[in-house]
């Protein structure tokens, strides 16, 4: 019997009428499943934004650097604890906020950008990602910007802004031209632009606030829902050392310093939670929310110790903001999903490349065994 009399199951004894309805039907299943994966792979709508457009952006802007992130490609490894103040249990029931809650952290302090051997600049955009242990297995990641908003609304605008943003070889900046055509495109990006610009930049990572800047919502133990937004505040004051004098001996002179300040005490952030109020945007991570608006102080995150990217430990974690405790979900920003996406096929591609070792791989690091 021929492969299609397989599928077909026809049967000589059919009439030629049942044959027909059943190799139809058949027919249909394959082209709806076939759909599905065209679909899927994003084949049946080539104008739609799919994570590996995006990444493929981001290789395109920054050039081949494999087994980096795509994104936030120099960083290093940190590790530490929670410490709930107890305050967040009201708002949301996830078991980290519990009052006397001591909750295992590791993490990665980054700079923005697909350029993993860059020097430290104080102007590029600083992160702070974290993943809280929690018993039983469950965890919380989020990844946070030292910025007061997001530049774009819409994962469009990131894959837009990606390319007007890219810098020209010829004179190391990006094209004006295309600037302005992007933000005449995007009057909302030219706004956050501008608070972006306006920032307090501070002398390094431990003195640096980090944000969440998408919106979240916390569920109580009652059902109640609350809009929030977060930030890690640092208890630590600026460096004494200034890093424009020292940046000129050590590229690496921002990593180095949070090494040397952890290595001389743990470094603490405060968690303070902004509770929104109805009508607050959560779809629209370049609006800041009413400064008048509630803050809780959760707890305190306490860095203890550092360690260079290798085999085990962050360099291979991808810092999803979508793996949430039970307690925290998502908001209705766009933004989030996409993330979601983008950050695991970035992380699938490196996850398969061969690894070259960080730039900031010469810093003693502080802890072992992270
Ligand atoms: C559509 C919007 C966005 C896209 C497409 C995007 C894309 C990416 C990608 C591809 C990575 C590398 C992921 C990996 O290989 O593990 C990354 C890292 C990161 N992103 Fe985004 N991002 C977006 C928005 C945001 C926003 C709103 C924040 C807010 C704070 C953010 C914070 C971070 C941080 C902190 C990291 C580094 C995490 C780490 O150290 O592993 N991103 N991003």
């Amino acid at each position: 019997m021929s492969l299609l009399n397989d599928l077909a199951g026809a049967d000589p004894g059919l009439s030629p009428r049942s044959t027909y309805f059943r190799l139809a039907a058949i027919g249909v299943l394959v082209a709806g499943t076939t759909g599905a994966f065209a679909y899927a792979g994003g084949w049946l709508s080539p104008g739609d934004l799919i994570q590996a457009r995006i990444v493929d952006r981001f290789e395109q802007v920054n050039g081949p650097h494999p087994g980096f992130r795509r994104n936030h490609a120099k960083g290093l490894c940190l590790a530490g604890r929670f410490e709930s103040s107890g305050r967040g249990a009201r708002v949301s029931m996830a078991s980290l906020f519990g009052a006397g809650r001591v909750t295992p952290v590791t993490g990665r302090i980054a700079l923005a950008g697909g350029q993993p051997y860059a020097a430290d600049a104080a102007t590029t955009v600083r992160s702070l990602a974290l993943r809280f242990h929690l018993p039983d297995g469950e965890e919380w990641r989020t990844g946070n910007n030292d910025i007061p908003v997001f530049p774009v609304r819409t994962p469009e605008a990131f894959y837009a802004q990606l390319l007007a943003a890219k810098p020209d070889p010829a004179t190391g900046k990006p094209d004006p031209e295309a600037l302005k055509a992007f933000f005449a495109a995007h009057p909302e990006s030219a706004k956050a632009a501008a608070l972006i610009k306006a920032r307090t930049i501070t002398s390094g990572f431990a003195d640096d606030t980090f944000r969440s800047l998408n919106a979240f919502r916390f569920i109580a133990a009652d059902g109640t829902r609350t809009p929030i937004r977060w930030a890690f505040v640092p208890e630590q004051a600026a460096s004494v050392e200034s890093p424009a004098e020292r940046a000129r001996a050590d590229k690496n002179v921002l990593f180095d310093d949070f090494d040397s300040a952890v290595r001389r005490a743990p470094v603490h952030w405060r968690l303070v939670v902004t509770l929104g109020q109805p009508g607050d945007p959560t779809a629209d991570a370049t609006l800041p929310w009413p400064v008048e608006r509630r803050n809780l102080d959760i707890g305190t995150v306490i860095v203890a110790a550092t360690q260079p990217e290798a085999a085990g430990n962050c360099r291979d974690v991808n810092f999803d903001p979508l793996v949430l405790p039970a307690g925290i979900i998502g908001s209705d920003d766009p933004l989030l999903s996409a993330r979601s996406a983008a950050y695991s096929q970035s992380f699938t591609r490196r996850a398969g490349e061969p690894k070259a070792p960080s730039a900031v791989h010469d810093t003693s690091a502080s802890g072992a065994g992270l």
